[in-house]
């Protein structure tokens, strides 16, 4: 049912960098965009901004259902995962507060975080077990009294390992701090309800999971947080008050000044509607299996060193590994050119996550498998790397 039909014997297995192909209803969406209503979303009163207006809304309203949220208008665009961090980052935090990280984020948090520190801000980074994953106990004594935000990534984009969100969301409610979670690798994968798992602030992008085009993304923002206290990364016109030459304090308005990516959003809106009718579980239930495959198969092979944690229950289907005596660059041009099966290597913009898993500089071969990939193509591409750590 998830497959896409593809003549092409290409293996994708780079999912977590973006999703690949995409579905033709998000490529028709934006064709229609395109077609049939590209007038300028919210500013003028014809039909065709009116019609962009509309496609925009409904798909805040299925992002909002998807991920937890009561109310679409909390719901904040930008043009990808990293914009929306920075967004609650430099929004929320001012010199002199405290905030807490882990040992396995993604330079999209580390990079704006050790700006932040320049400026005053006190960084905290709780040391991540070998696997990738916490010690929860060790995070509870790190987020004392006065933190100000616990920023964490739901899942890491090296070791796949996952992170316990509602845990981390009592350990930051106890001590005064907001909980922004990084869900780049999740939202659209893991079953995320931002109000039941007490997450204040939660950064998504479109174009990985979500099944959205690129240049789509968002932050949503926790019924707990008071917006007024939240600082816009950029003013500017929204199509809203426009007599006041002072930013609006109107949802989403204050936090989405210029002009939309209409077209990329109406794409965004086909692909989380997509999520919601094959359903979260059946897609997690799916990643849960690849993940179990590509562990087991990868494992078994004895030249392979496999990082992250074993247990499929606690990763996600990006998995990471290197072959003993080679270079990664090497088995990543070996499998693309020879057999087809593209993926990544290297650090995957995420230093801070090589160095907890012993990878840093060199990094790893990544394998990231998403809802178009068989268990057959996982069979192969293990199959491949036996035969390539033999040749
Ligand atoms: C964990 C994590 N956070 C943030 C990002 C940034 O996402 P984007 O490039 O869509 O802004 C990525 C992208 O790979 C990621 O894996």
């Amino acid at each position: 049912m998830m497959s896409l039909p593809d003549s092409n014997a290409t293996i994708y297995l780079d999912h977590a960098a973006t999703s690949w192909p995409k579905r033709p209803e998000v490529i028709q969406a934006m064709v229609d965009f395109c077609q049939h209503m590209g007038g300028n979303p919210g500013r003028s009163g014809h039909r065709l901004s009116l019609a962009a207006s509309r496609i925009v809304y409904e798909t805040r309203e299925a992002v909002a259902e998807l991920l937890g949220m009561p109310d679409p208008m909390r719901v904040i665009f930008t043009g990808n995962a990293t914009q929306a961090i920075n967004l609650a980052l430099r929004g929320w935090l001012r010199p002199g507060d405290r905030v807490v990280t882990t040992g396995s984020e993604h330079n999209a948090v580390m990079r704006p975080l050790r700006d932040l520190q320049r400026e005053g801000v006190h960084v905290t980074v709780i040391p991540c077990q070998s696997d990738g994953s916490v010690d929860l106990q060790q995070a509870a004594a790190i987020i004392a009294p006065g933190t100000r935000m616990v920023a964490i990534s739901h899942a890491s984009n090296v070791s796949g390992a996952r992170m316990p969100i509602t845990e981390f969301a009592h350990l930051a409610h106890q001590a005064g701090a907001l909980l922004l979670v990084d869900a780049a690798q999740t939202a659209g994968l893991l079953p995320i309800d931002v109000t039941r798992q007490g997450i204040d602030l939660l950064a998504f992008t479109g174009h990985k999971s979500l099944q959205g085009p690129m240049g789509t993304g968002g932050l949503v923002i926790g019924d707990g947080v008071d917006p007024s206290r939240l600082r816009p990364l950029i003013q500017g016109g929204t199509g809203s008050r426009s007599a006041d030459e002072i930013q609006p304090e109107l949802l989403p308005d204050k936090f989405e000044s210029g002009t939309p990516n209409g077209v990329g959003i109406a794409g965004l809106g086909a692909g989380v509607r997509w999520v919601l009718n094959q359903g979260i579980q059946t897609l997690r239930e799916h990643d849960r299996e690849l993940s179990r495959l590509l562990v087991q198969g990868l494992s078994a092979i004895p030249q392979v060193t496999l990082y992250g944690p074993s247990d499929p229950n606690h990763r996600v289907a990006t998995v990471s590994f290197t072959v003993s005596d080679r270079q990664v660059s090497e088995i990543g041009g070996l499998l693309d050119e020879r057999f087809d099966i593209l993926c990544r290597v290297g650090l995957h913009c995420a230093p801070a996550a090589h160095r907890t898993l012993g990878t840093f500089p060199e990094g790893t071969v990544r394998f990231a498998a998403g809802p178009s990939i068989q268990p057959l193509q996982v069979r192969q591409a293990v199959a491949a790397v036996e035969q390539i750590v033999q040749s």
